[in-house]
């Protein structure tokens, strides 16, 4: 499904907004089509240079600007007070693509009222160089037109996946919405294991860090699964398996991230109330 040219408005232009819009640019979607709504002053000036037109608020965006998407990248305490305004645009046929943490379709329904299209996405950081994956859902209302454009305008940082079981939003945010912090975790990990081991700390800083970098690499790229990735680095009787001995045990890593994927699932149910 190929979208054809649309406008977009973005609200709320921090980390993910601007991760976003610097997307669209690259994939081509111009600046003319997208304003921007971002009270931050530094945020503003970093989208404005992307040549697209920044406002502080809904009052300053231009105007006879009609937008078939809104991009809503608040932080989710700014949504209560920062949504309701752009209730007309929901009345006038536009689409709502969320990407804020905890808050339901339901809850931008109730903001936007019941004919709102509405979207509700978890992306994550690699996003920041394209290589991010977000999940969506949408509500029954989301019409073909909105889902080509939302593949298009999340396709632009990375891959995406839709599931109809909103539901499913929790687990995808406890997997991959947290999912960077685990692996930024293991960097570091590595790193203090590597100094418990005797290297000098810069250079187990830079080990740990190319190995986890590295190895990601080495999985987008690879066809292969990560367990025969894993099977090819390892042989019997080695270091690796002395390793992975421990990391695999039944208390080893397998059981702990279980636990830390049921936890983050158990406080995305939590915060979305
Ligand atoms: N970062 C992640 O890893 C990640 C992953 C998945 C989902 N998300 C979701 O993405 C959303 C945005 O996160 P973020 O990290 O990009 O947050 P952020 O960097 O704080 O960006 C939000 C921006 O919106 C601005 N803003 C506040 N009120 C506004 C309003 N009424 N109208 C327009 N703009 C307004 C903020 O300005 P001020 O600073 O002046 O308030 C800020 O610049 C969150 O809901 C989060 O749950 C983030």
């Amino acid at each position: 499904m190929k979208a054809s040219p649309f406008r977009v408005l973005l609200v709320g232009c921090g980390k993910m907004g601007s991760a976003l819009l610097a997307g669209w640019i690259e994939r081509g979607l111009k600046p003319e089509s997208i304003a921007v709504v971002e009270p931050e002053a530094a945020n503003a000036e970093a989208a404005r240079r992307l040549g697209v037109a920044v406002a502080a608020d809904i009052g300053r965006i231009p105007q006879g600007f009609a937008p078939e998407m809104v991009v809503i990248a608040l932080k989710p305490q700014s949504t209560d007070t920062g949504v309701p305004a752009y209730r007309p645009f929901a009345e006038q046929g536009a689409a709502f693509l969320s990407i804020a943490a905890g808050r339901p379709i339901a809850y931008f329904e109730r903001l936007l009222g019941p004919r709102a299209q509405v979207l509700r996405a978890m992306p994550n950081t690699p996003a920041a160089v394209h290589r991010g994956i977000t999940v969506v859902t949408a509500n029954a209302r989301a019409d073909a037109s909105a889902r080509a454009r939302t593949e298009t305008l999340l396709g632009a940082v990375g891959t995406v996946e839709w599931v109809d079981d909103e539901s499913l939003i929790d687990a995808v945010t406890a997997v991959s919405g947290s999912g960077p912090a685990y692996v930024f975790l293991l960097a570091e990990c590595l790193a203090e294991a590597g100094r418990a081991s005797g290297l000098p700390a810069p250079l187990a800083d830079r080990l740990a860090r190319a190995t986890v970098s590295g190895s990601g690499e080495l999985l987008h790229r690879a066809s292969e699964s990560p367990e025969t990735l894993r099977q090819n680095v390892t042989s019997p009787g080695g270091t690796t398996a002395a390793a992975l001995g421990v990391l695999m045990a039944e208390d080893g890593l397998k059981p702990l991230l279980i636990r830390a994927v049921a936890a983050a699932t158990r406080r995305s149910r939590e915060l979305a109330g």
